[in-house]
């Protein structure tokens, strides 16, 4: 048979779309502003963009060269380079990990879906602060409406990775990202025009460098690597789609670049919403979905601009479960030579199944906890505290040590096109930095 043609990303922006769309998801607009409000403020955002650009860029960019050195998943990549199966373990890892992650953010990506539906049927204005409260949870621990917003997610979701790398994922990333990218800036005006909006943005960049501790900086460098999809060869999937003549180092960096300014613009659109209406900014998880409905209802205008939110978190989320469906996909249709519209398909329904589980174990199936967590915690913390670093550091071992100086090199500069002035810098984090920090902070955590 003839060695079919690996699919690649049609141009240099419609790449660049779809690994800012993996990277900017939940973890920017539901995550990082209550992680940011629980830890300090300006102290962690600092923190974070160290952890962002120090640890976070030279792993992209490694994942990135990985991938398009060994033109395959995220598995058999490592094989390629080397020539050996030695390390194809760090790959299936990758892929188990990925599983886990969608499981339970295919749970939080089906709210979203709820919260348009509640927002376009104007269900949140006379809700007291209490009955949003309330309702939220009684909607998170029902059965069915969870079960069923997240089936339909995650079917959207099939439909565009069964499209193809061009096809689906591209297209649909170079038109919601544009999209995506103004709602959060229209919202970010209007939050910061409200009366005593200016509160909040004071309170998110003055400094106060005591509040740093080793568990800020631990949440950081968590939130990075999640923010970033990094860890569990996403980026590693699409970096095998792009093309020789594209510049590794330099995407990476707008990626890592357009991540953190996507979630500080979603921080200054959170905070001075919040500050303006007199609410705690320190809420936990349910600050997008019980805060925020409780400030669109005391805002003038607040039913079109509760729309448009929810949208936004939808949109984020699904060109991130684009690229984690991906990397399954790619992983068990080459591996098991099985036809990739038959993968994703199967894929999704494994993935369903997890899901259920998680969305579940909110409610009716609370009383089974591992470790003391439910499913969707379980699920939560074995991949952002045990998988994820392990893959990093992984990588970083394989890229920087395994892999011998030439060929590296010779992938960074596109054989030796580029001359990059970054190239010694970027090994020394490579090499020393980057395991030394992920061992550290994972070690700690250990502890
Ligand atoms: N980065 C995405 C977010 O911020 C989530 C995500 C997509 C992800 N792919 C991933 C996280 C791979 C970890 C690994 O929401």
């Amino acid at each position: 048979m003839e060695k079919k043609k690996r699919a690649s990303f049609g141009s240099k922006l419609g790449f660049l779309a779809a690994a800012v769309g993996s990277a900017v998801g939940l973890g920017n607009i539901w995550r990082f502003p209550y992680e940011l409000g629980q830890n300090g403020g300006f102290a962690f955002l600092i923190v974070y963009l160290l952890c962002a650009f120090l640890i976070g860029w030279p792993l992209m960019l490694s994942e990135f060269a990985v991938g398009r050195m060994g033109q395959s998943n995220v598995s058999s990549s490592f094989a390629n380079i080397i020539g050996n199966k030695r390390w194809n373990w760090i790959g299936i890892m990758g892929a188990v990990c990925v599983l886990l992650v969608i499981g339970f953010y295919a749970v939080v990506c089906g709210w979203s879906l709820e919260y348009i539906y509640q927002a376009i049927t104007n269900q949140f204005s006379g809700q007291s602060p209490q009955e949003l409260s309330d309702s939220f949870s009684s909607f998170t621990t029902g059965t069915w409406r969870p079960i069923l917003w997240l089936i339909l997610f995650l079917v959207i979701n099939c439909a565009i990775v069964v499209g193809g790398v061009q096809e689906g994922i591209e297209r649909t990333s170079k038109v919601l990202m544009p999209f995506l990218f103004t709602i959060i800036v229209v919202l970010c005006i209007r939050s910061i025009s409200l009366p005593g909006g200016l509160e909040g943005l004071k309170f998110l960049f003055s400094p106060d460098f005591s509040k740093i501790t080793p568990s800020v900086v631990l949440s950081a460098m968590g939130q990075a690597f999640f923010s970033l999809s990094l860890g569990m060869g996403c980026m590693l999937t699409y970096g095998s789609y792009m093309r020789k003549e594209n510049h590794l180092g330099k995407t990476a960096f707008e990626v890592v670049g357009m991540d953190s300014l996507i979630s500080i613009l979603c921080a200054m659109t959170i905070f001075p919403a919040v500050f303006a209406l007199g609410i705690d900014p320190s809420k936990g998880p349910e600050l997008v979905f019980i805060t925020l409905p409780n400030v669109f209802n005391q805002m003038p205008g607040g039913y079109f601009w509760g729309i448009l939110f929810f949208i936004l978190l939808a949109i984020a989320a699904l060109t991130s479960t684009i690229s984690m469906l991906e990397v399954i996909t790619a992983y068990v249709s080459e591996e098991w030579k099985l036809n990739r519209k038959a993968t994703a398909i199967g894929t999704t329904v494994l993935i369903a199944l997890l899901a259920i589980g998680c969305s579940l174990s909110m409610g009716v199936w609370n009383e089974y906890t591992v470790l003391g967590m439910n499913l969707f915690d379980l699920f939560d913390n074995f991949t952002a505290k045990i998988l994820m670093p392990i893959g990093g550091i992984a990588i970083s071992i394989f890229f920087g040590w395994i892999v011998d100086r030439k060929s590296r090199e010779a992938e960074l500069t596109n054989e030796g096109v580029l001359k990059l002035k970054y190239l010694k810098f970027y090994t020394f984090l490579l090499k020393y930095i980057v395991p030394l920090a992920i061992l550290a902070v994972f070690a700690d955590q250990l502890i």
